[in-house]
């Protein structure tokens, strides 16, 4: 949600900023707006639209600045329009501002200013600081102003400000919304993540809440509005690769990273996996292996795709420790009375390491002394610095707006945590043989996108479909509820999942000659049970699309998935799965990367 790129240096800002834009387009946004300042000039462009809209209205224009700033906008307060679009000035049009986050009391503050005769030429928050900071400019110096701006501000923010007046000098600001500065050589950069400054450098400084940093004649400082001083700032190292934030040559990210999810459980494995002495080694625990054996219940916690994957982690803790363990959505735990106490373990999972609702859940269970772990998979994000420890997916940057390869990687954390934690304890289930088999894992998936023309061709046959029923029991419910998320984000069509059980409680009403149920139903323990749900939905003419590794003919169509072991399952089913929401929404002629309504980092509330 919202895109922020700053740029201060010497090179032409104008090829950064609108690089950096295209980067960020993957957070999702509607309309975007460019600011470059030079000694002489400004200029200022704005787009209801694509990136690429604006790029082409300034490709034949002369702009020569070394400072610049961009953003995309993805909308909270006031419509779509280009007056609300981002930067947003003072009454002088001097100051100006760009902004991700939402300050709530901007009612009380632009009435206020209202009242001291500012004029406001948008409906939107983020002017009310530019106002702010001008009103306070009549008895003080510019800093002076900004900060005594920002103690006004209730709400979350990462705000870019600055002077048309001043060209070499720049202010970024962060509470709750992500900011990033990044160095490199002689120039220096501020953005929403690391993503679009990759090119650059791989040396960033993750901004904490209530740092403000002042960039000025090529130096920056920063200054904390918690601890009223200086702060040494920190810097931290991300070798992501450049060609990581590129589709290279896959038409979209969300193909590309499908098919990058053998690569990604590769990547989590490794570091942690000793296959010689069959044994789970996590260094990042090493200082923690006292609390957690103490540990008497888990809890894990997160939205969306993520909190599917803490649903998985409690039916897998289930069955291999003999512990309680919940699986709650952030945007509910955070607003109940949840019993947490300092026995209880919250493992705290996102992709982003940014959404709003997760941090904030977090947060509430922190003032419980909860000990807490972080499945997380952007380095440096506002979540790896809230947690007590971090065991990070290594799934390199995740683009498409639809998570896949997180996924993958963060089941696989969980997997790998579950083995560790049952070292020394009596579990009916095979440990070595896990072990062994996340050696064969990546070559399955492999084998299953290798073999994509098969799940196009079902996803010709199901995109006459309206509505559908996702169906799994046990962990192949994750995957349904994964399934039917995915279809409904990206092919916009209805989709709902449920227990294959619980479908006899209601949900069967709905099924007729016009109705598609999706069952997953591998050839496990509880493949009788889901068969006979299979056979209720035939009875009533429903079509049924069935994925398991054993064969069946008189079915509307069926993908067969190479076999493994019951916990396994998952990891195959889903990438058919992500597929067959791919072609559908292909197929249909949907916006995949980045769908309607939608944004990657859901950093509002
Ligand atoms: C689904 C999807 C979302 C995210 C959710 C959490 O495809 O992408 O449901 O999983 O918004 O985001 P993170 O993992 O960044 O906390």
């Amino acid at each position: 949600m919202c895109g922020i790129i700053g740029y201060v240096g010497k090179e032409r800002a104008v090829p950064i900023i609108l690089n950096g834009l295209e980067k960020l387009e993957y957070r999702g946004y509607d309309s975007c707006g460019i600011l470059i300042i030079s000694d002489k000039k400004s200029f200022i462009f704005k787009k209801v639209g694509k990136v690429k809209e604006l790029a082409e209205e300034i490709k034949d224009k002369k702009i020569d600045g070394n400072l610049g700033v961009g953003h995309t906008r993805w909308a909270t307060h006031g419509g779509v329009d280009e007056k609300n679009t981002h930067p947003h000035f003072d009454c002088e049009n001097k100051i100006f501002v760009v902004h991700n986050g939402i300050i709530e009391n901007f009612f009380e503050l632009k009435k206020d200013l209202e009242n001291k005769n500012h004029k406001f030429n948008s409906d939107t928050d983020t002017e009310v600081l530019a106002h702010l900071i001008e009103e306070y400019l009549k008895e003080m110096q510019f800093k002076e102003a900004v900060l005594k701006a920002l103690k006004q501000i209730k709400g979350t923010y990462a705000f870019l400000i600055g002077s048309l007046e001043k060209p070499n000098f720049l202010i970024g600001a962060r509470k709750s919304s992500p900011l990033i500065l990044g160095l490199g050589e002689n120039e220096i950069f501020l953005a929403s993540d690391p993503t679009p400054l990759l090119k650059y450098t791989n040396k960033f400084i993750f901004l904490d809440d209530y740092d403000v940093v002042f960039i000025e004649d090529g130096e920056f400082e920063i200054y904390s509005l918690l601890l009223n001083k200086t702060k040494e700032p920190k810097i931290e190292e991300i070798n992501w690769n450049v060609t990581e934030v590129s589709t290279s040559d896959y038409e979209h990210y969300m193909l590309k990273e499908i098919k990058e999810e053998p690569r990604a459980i590769l990547q989590t494995v490794a570091p942690r996996v000793n296959f010689l002495k069959k044994e789970i080694e996590f260094e990042e625990l090493e200082k923690s292996k006292d609390k957690l054996k103490k540990i008497e219940k888990v809890v894990f916690v997160g939205c969306g795709t993520a909190y599917y994957a803490g649903l998985y982690g409690k039916y897998l803790f289930e069955d291999i420790l003999n512990l309680q363990v919940d699986a709650e959505i952030s945007s509910e735990l955070r607003y109940r009375n949840y019993p947490f106490n300092s026995k209880t373990l919250l493992i705290v999972i996102s992709q982003s390491g940014e959404t709003i609702d997760t941090i904030e859940a977090l947060k509430k269970a922190k003032e419980k002394k909860v000990f807490s772990l972080g499945i997380i998979n952007v380095p440096g994000s506002s979540l790896t610095r809230l947690v007590d420890v971090n065991l990070l997916t290594f799934a390199g940057p995740e683009l498409a707006v639809a998570s896949t390869k997180a996924l993958l990687a963060q089941m696989t954390v969980i997997v790998l945590l579950a083995l560790y934690l049952a070292k020394n304890k009596k579990t009916a289930l095979p440990i070595e043989k896990i072990i062994y088999e996340f050696k064969d894992l990546p070559l399955k998936i492999e084998e299953i996108l290798r073999r994509e023309n098969e799940i196009e061709k079902i996803a010709e046959k199901i995109k006459k479909f309206n509505n559908f029923y996702f169906l799994g029991r046990k962990f192949e419910y994750v995957t349904a509820l994964e399934g039917a998320l995915k279809l409904k984000e990206i092919a916009y069509l209805h989709a709902e999942a449920y227990p294959a059980g619980e479908m006899k409680h209601g949900p069967i009403a709905l099924v007729d000659e016009n109705f598609a149920t999706i069952f997953i139903n591998p050839y496990n323990s509880l493949f009788e049970k889901t068969k006979s749900n299979l056979e209720e939905i035939k009875a009533r003419k429903g079509n049924v699309i069935l994925i398991s590794d054993k064969e069946e003919n008189d079915v509307f169509a069926f993908f067969k998935i190479p076999t493994t072991i019951e916990i396994f399952y998952p990891f195959l089913t889903i990438p058919v799965l992500h597929l067959l929401a791919y072609f559908t929404a292909k197929k249909l002629g949907r916006e995949i990367d980045r769908p309607r309504n939608l944004a990657k980092s859901v950093t509002v509330e």
